[in-house]
């Protein structure tokens, strides 16, 4: 009768403990960040989620990114979008492949297609968790610049894809000019990956040339407002202009109405918070994967008007964003006005290897900012100046 007891109580101890303990953390526990190192999950494996975003449900933050495999082939999607799960930011637990690429030719995201910065959201209303991404047809370069959109009825997927698109076909910016609806100069209706670096947007149109198939999104991220609304944001217009739309009530689609933000600034990267009422953006220069400067952001709407903020990074290897590239802001709950900074420090030679750079976000002189640190904890959050 004792050891029957005493089985029953192992059982329910065990079916208890976080999941993450229940797996066996293969590495030590951690209780700090070490931006830039090998980070290890439960099984011991660096953490394979380039590119992501996290979302918090039930007490759980749920981490999808890219999962990327060894060598310049691993840049491609092979694999799909990683899934992770944390109750402490600091330990994450492998929940395996949320959306899997697929084997057929015929599918738009198929094995070896480019598949980058994944976001998940949960839409209250259809009880559906709902993925964005960057999708680039297999073999096609970065021409595509499409959106892929997926859902799912389990945080952890299995995600369903269900449809590719341009950004806001046949909409109009609630900015439009008169100058976009002007027919275009034949010379201008190719459209281009980038303009050159004397080109500006409007003056050779590629709003205009976009309207009727709908417009570039490249590096993209999803933002939900208290209000429930939700936005999708992306570098548009030959990474020229940064796109930002409203989504209809079920997360699966553009309403039309959506606004065009730093015309001309070129950049990507794009991440967002908001604090007090302001939004705060956050994006990069254009060169691929190699780190530049980072560029910031302050509106008292989503809408703009945008005021630029200049570099938040602060300490050396600023001017590289210390050797990284946004790709989410993360809101810790339970602490007040505590976001983390989520960037990648990609390694395009491996693109396993990429790294995790995390940093806590300070607030100055009406700023964000970014210091570097080698080593920190949550604890940052809770010292008041
Ligand atoms: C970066 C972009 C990445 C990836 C890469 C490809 O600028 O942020 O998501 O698209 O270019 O070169």
């Amino acid at each position: 009768m004792k050891k029957c007891f005493f089985a029953v109580s192992l059982v329910a101890w065990i079916l208890c403990l976080p999941l993450e303990a229940q797996n066996g953390n293969k590495g030590s526990r951690l209780n700090s960040f070490t931006p830039g190192t090998i980070w290890k999950d439960n099984n011991g494996v660096h953490i394979n989620a380039h590119g992501g975003g996290i979302l918090y449900q039930e007490e759980t933050y749920y981490w999808f990114g890219e999962h990327k495999t060894e060598g310049r082939g691993g840049n491609v999607a092979q694999v799909g979008v990683h899934c992770y799960s944390s109750t402490d930011l600091y330990n994450w637990t492998d929940r395996g492949i949320a959306l899997s690429v697929s084997d057929d030719p015929a599918s738009d995201i198929e094995k070896g297609c480019i598949l980058e910065r994944p976001k998940v959201i949960y839409n209250k209303k259809t009880g559906k968790y709902v993925m964005w991404f960057h999708l680039e047809p297999k073999g096609k370069g970065y021409g595509g610049a499409l959106v892929g959109i997926a859902q799912a009825d389990e945080v952890t997927g299995p995600y369903t894809f269900i449809r590719s698109t341009r950004a806001t076909p046949k909409s109009w910016p609630v900015n439009v000019l008169d100058l976009h609806k002007r027919p275009l100069p034949e010379k201008y209706m190719g459209e281009r990956a980038n303009l050159e670096p004397t080109e500006h947007p409007d003056s050779v149109n590629t709003l205009g040339r976009d309207f009727v198939k709908g417009q570039h999104s490249r590096d993209m991220t999803l933002f939900v407002d208290d209000d429930g609304k939700a936005y999708h944001l992306c570098s548009s217009e030959s990474n020229s202009v940064i796109h930002i739309a409203e989504l209809t009530d079920d997360y699966l689609d553009f309403t039309g109405k959506w606004v065009r933000a730093f015309v001309g600034r070129r950049m990507e990267a794009p991440a967002i918070f908001k604090k007090d009422g302001l939004y705060y953006f956050m994006g990069s220069g254009c060169t691929g994967w190699r780190p530049n400067e980072a560029r910031s952001a302050v509106a008292p709407s989503i809408w703009g008007p945008w005021t630029e903020l200049g570099n938040p990074c602060v300490d050396a290897d600023k001017e590289t964003t210390y050797h990284s590239q946004s790709t989410y802001f993360l809101p810790v709950v339970g602490k007040e006005d505590a976001f983390i900074y989520m960037g990648d420090r990609w390694t395009p030679e491996n693109a396993i290897d990429g790294r995790y750079i995390w940093l806590p976000v300070e607030f100055k002189d009406g700023k964000f900012i970014l210091h570097w640190y080698d080593e920190w904890d949550l604890s940052v959050f809770d010292k008041k100046e």
